[in-house]
């Protein structure tokens, strides 16, 4: 069984954090999105995996991961550059993929459960569908007791509820199918497209109806609700770093040569490798990278990414980016000063 994990894509709803990096890397609880994806494979046995890269900084991607070592796999690194299409994707995979069955593992999406049947199914594909209340966003199946009898992408009037997960699994047959696609109206080859054609040629298509899914649909507000998510789930949490006068409340992660110092903070929470928080309240449901310093500040259900600075400050909601420098303005008049790039969203 090989893997194949999809980690193109434009990811322009999420700008401007993705100006300077695929969102499939973006660290939610100390790791990257499509890491959580990727351990969650090789805990089933999968360890041959391609990492299929966009054109959106892929040597960022293949920095991070390398040859696989450092996570018990072997990765294979296979460029796709512009996003045609989950189904081309997926078809630049063929000579990696030979005569085994693969699962496909989309990079922003995480499954707590379900992988087990796709590892073990003998069908032409399997796909795993969960409950969603807008399935007008999805490609959603139709299910007729234990068959699925249609998919239909992004359904106007109401087919079914059952939304497709991002993760699948094939066997090589499929790239057989994909030849025969024709670029939808979006201009792309559709994965869903694929999948009919295979219920369409009489083969099985096996199913499992899960929850404990997040997809990523490409909003901050989405992203949040994801560190949510893996914050509740998550069961690491230890203290390696030093607190000093100071409150942890809850499930609270502190990486090494980390230090609490006269602050509150409240779990479920993920510090990394050398920050600072000092007379601050920290959370909850926040993931704070490595390199960080937050001081004198208020904080919670927020992400804040490597090297950043707060000071003075009480945010909530908040996604601070790499690098970034936030702090309360003390001129006079009272006020926000804000300074934003291109396609900045900020709410104040
Ligand atoms: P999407 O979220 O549908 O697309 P996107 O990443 O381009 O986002 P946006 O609409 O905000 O621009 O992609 C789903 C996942 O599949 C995501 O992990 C990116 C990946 N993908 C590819 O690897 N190649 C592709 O051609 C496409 C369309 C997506």
């Amino acid at each position: 069984m090989k893997g194949v994990v999809l980690h193109g894509g434009k990811g322009t709803r999420l700008r401007p954090l993705t100006h300077t990096g695929p969102k499939q890397l973006i660290k939610v609880g100390g790791k990257p999105i499509s890491q959580w994806g990727i351990e969650n494979l090789v805990k089933h046995g999968v360890t041959d995996i391609a990492i299929v890269l966009g054109e959106n900084n892929p040597e960022k991607v293949i920095d991070y991961y390398g040859d696989g070592t450092e996570f018990s796999a072997n990765f294979t690194y296979i460029y796709q550059g512009e996003a045609r299409g989950l189904a081309e994707a997926i078809y630049r995979c063929k000579d990696f993929v030979g005569n085994d069955r693969f699962i496909v593992h989309l990079g922003d999406n995480i499954v707590q459960h379900g992988l087990e049947l796709l590892v073990n199914t003998k069908d032409e594909a399997a796909v795993l569908l969960a409950k969603v209340t807008d399935p007008s966003r999805y490609g959603v199946a139709e299910v007729n007791r234990d068959r699925i009898v249609r998919l239909v992408e992004k359904p106007k009037e109401f087919v079914s509820d059952l939304a497709l997960v991002g993760v699948y699994s094939f066997s090589s047959t499929i790239f057989d199918i994909i030849e025969g696609l024709k670029p939808s109206r979006r201009g792309e080859l559709e994965i869903t497209e694929a999948i009919q054609k295979v219920i369409e040629s009489g083969d099985t298509v096996g199913f499992a109806v899960v929850d404990g899914w997040w997809k990523d649909t490409g909003t901050p507000d989405d992203m949040l609700s994801a560190n949510m998510r893996i914050l509740d789930f998550s069961t690491d949490y230890k203290i390696h770093g030093s607190v000093e006068n100071a409150n942890i409340e809850g499930r609270v992660y502190l990486g090494r040569n980390s230090k609490i110092v006269g602050s509150t903070v409240r779990g479920p929470a993920y510090i990394g490798e050398d920050t600072l928080v000092e007379n601050s309240f920290v959370g909850s449901y926040m993931s704070i990278g490595n390199g960080c310093r937050i001081s004198d500040t208020e904080i919670s259900n927020s992400l804040v990414f490597d090297n950043s600075k707060i000071r003075d400050c009480k945010l909530t909601d908040s996604i601070i980016g790499y690098n970034c420098n936030i702090e309360k303005n003390r001129k006079k008049p009272e006020g926000s000063r804000l300074i934003t790039g291109e396609g900045s969203s900020v709410s104040i």
